[in-house]
C-alpha cells in the first residue's frame, strides 16, 4: 500500500473550499493508464471531475441526487447530467443499460450508506473503476480534541471492501491544509461541504474546539482505488 502525503496552504478566495476535492481528482486522473472515451461519474457534484479531463471524449454521464449541484454541472452535447442515488439499487439496473466504459466517483463515495453494497452494484457493471474516498482520518486530530467519534470509515475497513470486490490497486493520500487562523480554519469546515454537514456541536463546545486544538491544519486522509 502506497502513502502519499501533501502540504498546502489555504488561501480564503472565491471557490477555494473545493482545495481538497480538486487535488482529487486530479491525483485520481493522472493514475489513468488510458484515456476513457465514455465516461461515468457517481457523485458529479458541480463537475469537478468533468472539468478536469483535458482529452477529447465522446460521453461523460454525471450522477448526483443533489440537484442544486447538477445545475452547476457543465452540459453539452456530449455531458449529459442525471439524478440519481447511488444508495438505490434501481440506479445500477438502469446504469447497467447505460454506455461507458470507465466509472469514476471523487471524494463522494464516504457517503455511502452501505459502502459493501454499493461495492457490489459498482463491480457487477463491469468496468475498470477509479475512486477516491474520504476515510476516518479526516479531521482526525479535531475528533479527537472534541471527543467525536469520526464520521467515516476507517482506511482499512475500505481496504478490506475493496480488496473483496475489485482487483485494484489501493493507495492513501494524506494531505494536510494549512490556515492563518483557527477562525479561517473553522470557515473552511463549515463552507466546504467536508464535514457532511454535522452541526453537533454546541456554539460553546465549538469554542472550546476552536481554543484547544493544537494545530494550524486539518488532515484528511482520502484512499484511491484504481483497476485497470
Ligand atoms: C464532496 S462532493 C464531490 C463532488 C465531485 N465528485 C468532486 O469531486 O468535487 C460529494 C457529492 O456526492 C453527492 N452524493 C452524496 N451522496 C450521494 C448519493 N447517495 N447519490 C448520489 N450522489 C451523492 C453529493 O450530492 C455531492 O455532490
Amino acid at each position: 500500500m502506497k502513502i502519499s502525503s501533501e502540504f498546502s496552504k489555504y488561501a480564503l478566495e472565491y471557490n477555494t473550499y473545493n482545495i481538497i476535492q480538486n487535488k482529487v481528482v486530479k491525483k485520481l486522473l493522472s493514475k489513468l493508464t488510458y484515456k476513457p472515451k465514455r465516461i461515468l461519474d457517481l457523485g458529479c457534484g458541480s463537475g469537478a471531475l468533468c472539468k478536469a479531463i483535458d482529452w477529447e471524449y465522446d460521453s461523460f454521464l454525471g450522477i448526483d441526487f443533489a440537484q442544486g449541484m447538477l445545475d452547476l454541472h457543465p452540459k453539452s452535447k456530449n455531458i449529459k447530467c442525471i439524478y440519481g442515488d447511488f444508495n438505490d439499487a434501481n440506479l445500477f439496473e438502469n446504469l447497467a443499460r447505460c454506455e461507458y466504459e470507465h466509472i469514476f466517483s471523487a471524494s463522494s463515495l464516504q457517503w455511502a450508506q452501505d459502502l459493501e453494497n454499493v461495492f457490489k452494484n459498482i463491480k457487477a457493471l463491469q468496468r475498470p473503476v477509479s475512486l477516491a474516498i474520504f476515510t476516518s482520518g479526516t479531521f482526525k486530530t479535531l475528533n479527537k480534541t472534541a471527543n467525536l467519534e469520526p464520521l467515516l470509515r476507517s482506511c482499512d475497513t475500505i481496504r478490506t471492501l475493496s480488496d473483496k470486490y475489485f482487483q485494484a490497486e489501493f493507495e492513501v493520500l494524506k494531505y494536510k491544509l494549512e490556515f492563518e487562523s483557527i477562525r479561517d480554519m473553522f470557515r473552511y469546515i463549515k463552507k466546504s461541504g467536508v464535514s457532511g454537514s454535522r452541526n453537533i456541536l454546541t456554539y460553546k463546545q465549538t469554542k472550546k474546539l476552536m481554543k484547544e486544538y493544537p494545530l494550524d491544519y486539518l488532515e484528511f486522509e482520502i484512499v484511491l482505488i484504481n483497476s485497470h
